[in-house]
């Protein structure tokens, strides 16, 4: 049985899945929630939290989404007219989701669809996205066995002069699109997330700082451990060992996370 606590915790999440950002609050609850706050910051329990509500008898409603496959179909649906991305107006129409099974233990997170993933629907099906599948190859791993997704989940237009041409995500493109990513997360709840790139590790992170500053080490996001390392299209620009060596020890540490079989072959790759 759920409590009305929980219900109002599932509702308040599920509002920026719709769109909405803000909710209206009187002086009342304003004041209540004050009270919390300030009680909170001084690490007082609050009457509330001290004695939970009693469970409520009414069942939950039996359209919601309830397995993570209905999950993410529902949020798919609802990121195809996502009024945040949509009322900026700097975005392309087609939206790209994500790709991969809903069960995987890593999910890997990109920074926006670019010219051949919006003509295919697809994420990371371009030249960044053939260098990520050889990456994970490398691993030890398919595609079909994780979760690829994006921050922006529209290309961001070039304008009028669109061409095949490709740019990353604004901050305001990325904070548009953010509630999706992290409700991906939340239906998923992988065991590790990979930020590719400083766009993804701005978004999930908060993170302004250089990739170069954040890889080789642990973050989280919402409690799930994450690794940035360098975008797929950057080891493109830069096909250098070091470039190279810095993705792979990184994914080194992520297979390492996820208990997986590390061969000698793969330790000694950059050695
Ligand atoms: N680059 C990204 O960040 N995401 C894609 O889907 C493709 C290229």
């Amino acid at each position: 049985m759920r409590t009305l606590k929980q219900l109002a915790v599932d509702a308040l999440s599920n509002l920026p899945m719709q769109g909405q950002m803000t909710i209206a609050v009187d002086a009342e609850a304003r004041a209540i929630l004050r009270e919390w706050m300030l009680a909170a910051r001084h690490g007082i329990q609050t009457p509330a939290a001290m004695s939970p509500p009693a469970a409520v008898a009414t069942p939950p409603p039996t359209n919601a989404p309830q397995t993570v496959e209905e999950k993410l179909e529902w949020l798919r649906s609802k990121a195809q007219n996502w009024k945040a991305a949509k009322a900026l107006g700097t975005l392309r129409d087609t939206m790209v989701f994500a790709t991969g099974t809903p069960h995987a233990r890593l999910m890997l997170v990109g920074e926006a669809p670019g010219y051949e993933e919006e003509l295919q629907q697809e994420p990371f099906v371009g030249p960044a996205g053939q260098k990520l599948t050889q990456i994970l190859a490398a691993m030890g791993i398919q595609r079909s066995e994780v979760y690829i997704s994006n921050i922006c989940k529209f290309r961001p237009s070039m304008g009028p002069q669109q061409n095949t041409a490709n740019r990353p995500p604004s901050e305001a493109e990325i904070a548009a699109c953010l509630p999706i990513i992290q409700a991906e997360i939340r239906a998923i709840s992988p065991a590790c997330i990979v930020c590719l790139g400083g766009t993804a590790a701005r978004g999930l992170l908060g993170h302004a700082a250089s990739v170069a500053s954040q890889r080789g080490k642990w973050f989280e996001t919402q409690g799930i451990p994450t690794r940035v390392t360098y975008h797929p299209s950057y080891l493109l620009r830069n096909d250098t060992i070091t470039a190279r060596r810095a993705v792979w020890e990184d994914m080194l540490a992520v297979m390492q996370k996820l208990s997986m079989n590390i061969s000698e072959k793969q330790r000694r790759y950059f050695q």
